[in-house]
């Protein structure tokens, strides 16, 4: 594994790191997926479930940041939660998409950004400067750092750089609580009129990563957390896409974030809040 100074903080040097702990993680859950899987707990709702495999890769990818770098920052998706002295914090989703993985069905995905602290950047105060994504299911590892653009597997990616609305295959997510999910409801019925069609993935860091990809013209969501877009939003930004909150005074996050061609972002935006 890569070992890095933690003074250090070249973002080239992050997400060779972020990219390594990422596939080591993600070689595990899925070892640990062939075994079978079981729900160990529940969180907001009956149905956003925490498997063993969700703990043991946060364990595993929090050993082996700090390790590599004792000084950093640590916030999981699971519970992680280490303040560090270095300015650098990583993001961490052990399993984006815990439901996929769950079923088996291959689209989950391991996300890590080392991110530094930035008001303005996204809801939570932070900026990631280098972040990777992989999807152990099918080998494909998603990595980026700030001013280097983004790759799949070592190949540069860009957005599929869509303008019209009309035409746009749209990737958006739902929460696990009935509240949430009665808003995203109602927001679907005005939005799938006006767009291609809807695609929901399950994994809000592999719906960013597939439309930076241009797989994908547009991602919305609302109610996202820090770990499920973290490396995501960077990933997209790197590969030419604008990312923004709900309006010119809100950054990206909570309460919404919408990804697009910077030429999209506007037309998308109003269709989502019906403005
Ligand atoms: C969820 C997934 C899903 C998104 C939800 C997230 P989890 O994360 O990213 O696609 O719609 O908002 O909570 O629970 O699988 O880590």
């Amino acid at each position: 594994m890569t070992s890095a100074n933690s003074n250090a903080h070249d973002p080239q040097t992050l997400a060779r790191l972020a990219a390594d702990v990422a596939v080591t993680a993600g070689e595990r859950i899925f070892e640990l997926r062939a075994r079978g899987v079981s729900v160990s707990a529940s969180k907001s709702s009956e149905v956003d479930i925490v498997t063993e495999a969700d703990r043991e890769s946060e364990r595993l990818i929090v050993e082996a940041l700090l390790t590599a770098r004792p000084d950093d920052g640590v916030l999981g998706e699971e519970g992680a939660g280490i303040k560090g002295t270095s300015g650098i914090t990583w993001v961490v989703d052990p399993i984006d998409g815990t439901v996929n993985y769950f079923y088996d069905l291959p689209a989950y995905t391991v996300s890590i950004a080392a991110t530094v602290p930035d008001a303005s950047a996204s809801a939570d105060g932070r900026r990631a400067i280098a972040g990777a994504v992989f999807n152990p299911r099918t080998g494909e590892l998603f990595d980026a750092w700030e001013g280097g653009g983004s790759r799949l597997n070592g190949s540069p990616i860009t957005i599929s750089g869509k303008r019209e609305l009309t035409t746009a295959l749209v990737a958006t997510g739902f929460g696990y609580t009935v509240e949430r999910r009665i808003e995203q409801a109602e927001t679907l019925t005005r939005v799938l009129p006006l767009v291609r069609d809807i695609r929901r993935i399950g994994s809000a860091a592999y719906d960013l990563c597939n439309f930076a990809a241009g797989r994908l013209d547009a991602y919305y969501e609302r109610g996202l957390q820090p770990w499920d877009f973290a490396a995501g939003l960077l990933i997209a930004r790197e590969a030419g896409a604008a990312v923004v909150g709900h309006d010119e005074d809100t950054a990206p996050g909570t309460p919404f974030l919408f990804a697009a061609d910077p030429a999209l972002v506007e037309q998308l935006r109003s269709a989502v809040l019906g403005d």
